[in-house]
């Protein structure tokens, strides 16, 4: 079966998907987008992917292209064709396609495209969960509207580049102060030497990760004392655990930061509690879609 992606009202073949060289999202990075996991032909955490891609157009003024729910049968009609039981589906809407000027374009339709990869058995490896990944820090040298989910990733992109070419599987970036963001493609979490679950407030200066947000819901349910408040590099590297959170990596543990093992260099156990907390309602959440008529 040929991977199909959908652009601009047309599924297509995945090889034969283009858009126009003055799309605003390839002139400009005027452009949003999401990435959605999928469990058993389900998306989860839709809600709230749906929800965060509804404000980042609105705060940058992008109109929908089509409705919520015309989008979601398109997430689910391109994750049906294109076979994906275990994956991801991603989705990005620019601007539109107009002559390159900075003004916004008057009376142009904005741009969705959407394409899935399927993923064998798991996203991470056993191995990988076991041994824990490393993170480096680097100095955080995005723009200031950081809750906005926009392609501009640069910053991001050369962040990932460090990391791998340090061998480690994130880079964690650093405000002025010395305080963590973010990872450049996941949320950043500590637990303190008196277990304290500890992640960034969400303002502008970070992302507001979908995962993020279900992982305090659940361990609000569980009765861990959570914080949302700044953390420094220091306390990350006397912490009793750390820890990453995205849409596709769900919880993965951290054993090393900029090289100094975290507490002994094992995943911790609240740290695996969670994962497996996430996993459990993830699953729930897809079955429960099941029920969801769209
Ligand atoms: N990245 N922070 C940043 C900067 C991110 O790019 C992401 C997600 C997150 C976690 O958000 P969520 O839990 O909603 O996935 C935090 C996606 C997965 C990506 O760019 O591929």
């Amino acid at each position: 079966m040929a991977r199909l992606a959908y652009v601009n009202g047309r599924f297509v073949p995945h090889n034969q998907a283009f858009v126009h060289i003055e799309d605003r999202g390839f002139q400009f990075a005027d452009a949003v987008y999401e990435v959605i996991v999928v469990i058993d032909g389900h998306l989860i955490d839709e809600i709230g992917h749906l929800d965060r891609l509804e404000r980042s157009l609105a705060e940058l003024r992008i109109a929908a292209p089509v409705s919520r729910r015309v989008l979601a049968i398109l997430l689910r009609e391109l994750v049906s064709r294109n076979g994906v039981a275990l994956g991801t589906v991603y989705l990005q809407i620019s601007r539109g396609v107009a002559p390159r000027d900075f003004h916004f374009p008057v009376g142009v339709k904005s741009s969705l495209v959407i394409t899935t990869t399927r993923v064998n058995q798991r996203f991470t490896s056993p191995e990988k969960l076991e041994a824990g990944v490393s993170v480096i820090t680097i100095p955080d040298i995005r723009w200031l509207r950081r809750d906005i989910k926009t392609v501009n990733l640069l910053a991001q992109v050369l962040g990932k580049q460090q990391a791998g070419e340090q061998g480690a599987a994130e880079a964690w970036q650093v405000d002025g102060d010395g305080f963590v963001t973010e990872g450049c493609s996941s949320n950043a979490w500590i637990v303190t030497r008196d277990g304290v679950l500890v992640t960034r407030q969400a303002t502008n200066l970070i992302l507001n990760g979908v995962t993020r947000l279900s992982l305090i819901r659940l361990a609000a349910a569980q009765g861990i004392p959570f914080e949302a408040r700044p953390f420094t590099v220091n306390e990350a590297y006397q912490a009793r655990e750390a820890f990453l959170s995205s849409a596709s990596t769900f919880v993965l543990p951290i054993t090393a930061i900029d090289g100094h093992p975290v507490d002994g260099g094992k995943p911790g156990p609240l740290c695996r509690a969670l994962r497996q907390s996430y996993l459990d309602y993830a699953v729930k959440e897809g079955r429960s879609a099941l029920t969801v008529a769209v």
